[in-house]
């Protein structure tokens, strides 16, 4: 069984052994730059991890890791156009060291690429793992439509913020986790427990993701902090924050989250409404509240080698970055 620093250099070995074609350099090298930066490795070694509880013999499973995190890169180029974000693992993101057009094309690009990575894996199950890989990734659009949606709306309730962040995020480590349980030749009911404990780790990842835009720091974090709030995001932070705000703190949330302005004195005020209601706090409850689902969906697993995903899903959630 591999451990987490195992897997991570397994799939960062074999993401810089893909190559891609020299020209139209606009196209290939900000998918260089982008697979490059590095990141976390969640996904595919999620997948790995899925796998091994069933399986040591990994090398069935590295395609269709390498896949998902190629899908999950292109959805970065595109969302970070969609959010105007400047930075992305503490380096510039590529619609700004580019522009949108490249970051459009070179994510399609990528996207496709996820397919035929996705298409290499064993023909017994390849149609299995599309199908799963596939809904995912329609669900991610899905998500990442009404995160946008929210941005101008001022009815969207917890639950409607909740379901957005299963769509965008959770559906994806849900997926992973199931793809990995495939290949690794767990049952139906097993690849059921992996995808509902990827789900809630993945709604509690979002959760903490929201709270470190918000409260965590650039160095570590590698984003621009404030991002949410300068975009009107309705995050949790923002939903639960309104609800038990007063009627002054309300009308001022409101007003700040009905214009435009991407300032920092907008940031800093919304986040002392946020702390003086105690946000990070209650934040944090909900992710050890989905971290909990989480553990006990794997708890149903019956497998003797769950340790590596229990000590991921926690450093996963305790994160800066
Ligand atoms: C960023 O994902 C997008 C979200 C779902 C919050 P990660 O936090 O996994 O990003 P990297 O790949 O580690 O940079
Ligand atoms: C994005 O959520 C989820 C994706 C599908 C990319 P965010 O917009 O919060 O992700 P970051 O914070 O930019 O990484
Ligand atoms: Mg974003
Ligand atoms: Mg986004
Ligand atoms: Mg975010």
């Amino acid at each position: 069984m591999k451990s987490i620093q195992e897997l991570s250099a397994i799939i960062s070995e074999e993401l810089v052994r893909i190559e891609y074609p020299k020209t139209p350099r606009s196209l290939y090298e900000p998918i260089d730059y982008i697979l490059g930066l590095g990141g976390k490795r969640m996904r595919p070694i999620l997948v790995l991890m899925a796998y091994q509880l069933f399986d040591k013999n990994i090398e069935k499973a590295i395609s269709p890791a390498l896949a998902i995190e190629v899908f999950h890169n292109f959805t970065l180029l595109h969302d970070d156009i969609m959010d105007n974000a400047p930075l992305r693992r503490g380096r510039k993101t590529v619609h700004k060291k580019w522009n949108n057009n490249v970051a459009i094309l070179s994510g399609d690009a990528m996207l496709v690429q996820a397919f035929q990575l996705i298409s290499e894996a064993d023909n017994t199950i390849v149609k299995q793992i599309l199908a799963v890989f596939s809904k995912a990734a329609i669900e991610v659009c899905e998500g990442q439509q009404w995160d946008m949606d929210f941005e101008n709306r001022s009815n969207v309730s917890i639950s409607d913020y909740l379901k957005m962040i299963e769509h965008k995020t959770a559906v994806l480590l849900g997926a992973a986790l199931q793809i990995g349980g495939i290949i690794g030749g767990g049952t139906i009911t097993e690849q059921k427990h992996l995808y509902a404990f990827g789900r809630n780790l993945g709604i509690a990842f979002q959760l903490k993701d929201d709270l470190l835009d918000a409260f965590g720091d650039t160095e570590t974090f590698g984003k621009q902090i404030g991002g949410d709030i300068m975009a009107n995001k309705k995050t949790y932070l923002y939903l639960k924050a309104l609800e038990l705000s007063d009627k002054d703190q309300r009308k001022n949330l409101e007003q700040y989250f009905s214009t435009n302005d991407t300032s920092e004195l907008k940031v800093d005020a919304v986040k002392i409404i946020f702390l003086n209601l105690d946000i990070p706090e209650l934040t944090a409850n909900l992710i050890s509240e989905y971290h909990s689902r989480a553990m006990e969906n794997l708890a149903a697993i019956n497998s003797e080698n769950k340790e590596p995903l229990l000590a991921f899903s926690a450093l996963l959630l305790d994160r800066v970055s």
